[in-house]
């Protein structure tokens, strides 16, 4: 009888545990895009203006190469370095770990992302300064990612 009765325990354990993991799906970060209340492609590239994938060609343009880097310069290397902490984030690698569009979501709309993305908000936890808005248009975004694609392929 007491091991029926555990085997009962356990297998009502056992479902409950399994019903439970399907229900919520989860990323690798372990968010709930549910409980984030964002949509998927908010989730993959960030919130703000640019919601749907723009086209990236392979070859890197170096005329708007040259156009981020006076952009960055003027307004992104205060806080960020290519290689190591600053005030933000090193940003030399950015663009193999985050598509073009999360980072040009983040530029236009930081604030956005910093409250209410997982990232941003990890982000902020760990920087403890809130990125400001930079006065940057969709076309320097677009510039600065292609600058930092060259600084990716170039280091
Ligand atoms: C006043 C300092 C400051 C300035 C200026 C600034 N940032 Fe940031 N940035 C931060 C901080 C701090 C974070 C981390 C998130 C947070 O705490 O706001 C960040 C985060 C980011 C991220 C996200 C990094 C990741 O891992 O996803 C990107 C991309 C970024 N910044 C790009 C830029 C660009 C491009 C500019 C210039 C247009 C810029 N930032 C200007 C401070 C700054």
């Amino acid at each position: 009888m007491n091991k029926l009765f555990t085997l009962i325990i356990i297998l009502t354990l056992v479902t409950f545990g399994v019903s439970s993991c399907g229900q919520n799906e989860t990323d690798e970060a372990g968010n709930n895009a549910e409980e984030t209340g964002l949509t998927d492609f908010e989730m993959d590239h960030g919130i703000g203006p640019i919601d749907q994938r723009i086209e990236i060609p392979d070859e890197i343009d170096m005329e708007k190469v040259e156009k981020g880097r006076q952009v960055y310069r003027s307004r992104c290397s205060s806080c960020h370095r290519m290689e190591g902490r600053h005030v933000g984030p090193e940003l030399g690698k950015i663009t193999t770990g985050r598509s073009p569009e999360f980072i040009m979501n983040f530029i236009l709309n930081p604030s956005e992302n910093i409250q209410r993305h997982p990232v941003g908000q990890a982000l902020l936890r760990e920087y403890l300064v809130e990125m400001p808005y930079q006065n940057v248009d969709k076309e320097q975004a677009r510039a600065i990612v292609e600058y930092l694609r060259y600084q990716a392929e170039e280091n």
